[in-house]
Parts: structure tokens; C-alpha cells; sequence
């Protein structure tokens, strides 16, 4: 991959967040957060500049692939989607952009089981000599994106960037940085805007603090 931003919002360990009471929150989650850590508004702000940044970027003698890894990344992909083809429409440049899915499984609980499988999406052929966008939504460990970086090689893309949401900041983390990054966040499990905690909570509009409650309520031994 190119060039590296290290910059990006860093919201800061003690972050105390957005009490929820002051958000819109569909009832049957509303026992279920700690804090609005990120409301949605402020995610698109900075999905609108990400999209700049990638556009100025872009290397436009070859084809895009925007690779969004499902399912958490959908709602980022489809906002980063949005701008970038404003800028598009809207300068004297453009990028030729495809779009493809990708469904990896690494999660069970809060947990990395440490194994990354893909489990469906488009056919990776179709990445071979294009410039390569994976669109994630988190970097935890960043075990996750380092094996979908090795399994990408084999289809011999031109380039590969990838720009995610959010880096967690965390001892468990394996050191992988993204080209691009939303925010920086501390080490609290994070659901909303496409997060999932066992395929609950991506119908939450804003990031959010999972309750260590919601956690046991939640979790798989109990559903
Ligand atoms: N939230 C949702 N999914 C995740 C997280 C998180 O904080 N970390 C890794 N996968
Ligand atoms: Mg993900």
C-alpha cells in the first residue's frame, strides 16, 4: 500500500461520551448503552473529509475497487460511497469506481477467536490490476485486515489502501495502521452505524458504549 495518515480524531481514553437521553434511540436499546461516543452527524463530518482526502489520493490510470467488508462496514461504505461520487460528479477529476463485497467471520462475542475466514461476497478475480479500497468499519487487533491483506495478494491487485471508521486503541493490538482513518477510540466494545455485538445493535444510528449488562443479556450463551 501508498502513502500513510497518521492523522486522524482521537477521542481521548476518559471520553465520558453523549448522555443517551439527549439522542434519538429506538426503545428496545435504550437499557442497553453506556454513551453516545460518536453520534451519526459527526461520523458523516468526518466521512465527507475521508472521501477527500481518498480523491485527492487516487491514482486515476487505473479502475477502483471499493471493497466494503461486510456487514459491519456497510454503513460507512455506503457514506464514503455517497461523497465520493459527489466529488465525482462534481470536479474536473473523476475515478472510475466498482464495487464489491467481501464477509469475513472472526467474531464470536467480544472475542477474537484469533481465525479469519471469508465467508462470501463478490469474486475477488475481479480486484486483478485495479486499485484496491477496502472500506471497514473497525481496526481492533488488526489480525482481521492483515489476513485479508495476505488473501488479497493472490488476485494481484495494482494497489491496495484501505480506509477504516475506527482504529481501537488497545495492548492487544498487533500494530497494523490503516491508510485511513475516522477516529481513534479507546478500548470499549463499540456498536452502531453497522457495529454489531452477535448481529445486535446495527440498527443504531449513533456509535455507541456497550453496557457490560447489554453484554451479558446479549451474549451468545443466553440467545
Ligand atoms: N464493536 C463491534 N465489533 C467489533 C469491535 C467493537 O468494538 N471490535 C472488534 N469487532
Ligand atoms: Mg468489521
Amino acid at each position: 500500500s501508498g502513502f500513510s495518515m497518521d492523522e486522524c480524531i482521537k477521542i481521548p481514553d476518559d471520553f465520558k461520551g453523549y448522555p443517551i437521553s439527549q439522542f434519538c434511540i429506538p426503545k428496545h436499546y435504550e437499557d442497553d448503552l453506556e454513551c453516545v461516543i460518536i453520534p451519526k452527524g459527526f461520523v458523516l463530518d468526518r466521512t465527507e473529509r475521508l472521501a477527500r482526502d481518498i480523491f485527492q489520493n487516487i491514482d486515476l490510470t487505473k479502475p477502483t475497487a471499493a471493497l466494503c467488508v461486510l456487514k459491519g462496514g456497510y454503513q460507512f461504505f455506503n457514506d464514503l460511497i455517497h461523497f465520493l461520487k459527489q466529488l465525482n460528479a462534481n470536479t474536473n477529476r473523476s475515478c472510475q469506481l466498482s464495487i464489491d463485497f467481501i464477509r469475513l467471520k472472526s467474531y464470536s462475542d467480544d472475542q477474537s477467536t484469533g481465525t479469519v475466514r471469508v465467508i462470501g461476497g463478490d469474486d475477488l478475480s475481479n480486484l486483478r490490476g485495479k486499485n484496491v479500497l477496502i472500506v471497514e468499519d473497525m481496526i481492533d487487533t488488526g489480525r482481521t485486515m492483515t489476513k485479508l491483506l495476505s488473501v488479497l495478494e493472490q488476485y494481484k491487485p495494482h494497489t491496495v489502501n484501505v480506509a477504516s471508521l475506527l482504529v481501537k486503541r488497545t495492548s492487544r493490538s498487533v500494530g497494523y495502521r490503516p491508510d485511513y482513518i475516522g477516529f481513534e477510540v479507546p478500548d470499549h466494545f463499540l456498536i452502531g452505524y453497522a457495529l454489531d455485538y452477535n448481529e445486535y445493535f446495527r440498527d443504531l444510528n449513533h456509535i455507541a458504549i456497550l453496557s457490560s449488562k447489554a453484554k451479558e443479556k446479549y451474549s451468545s450463551a443466553n440467545i
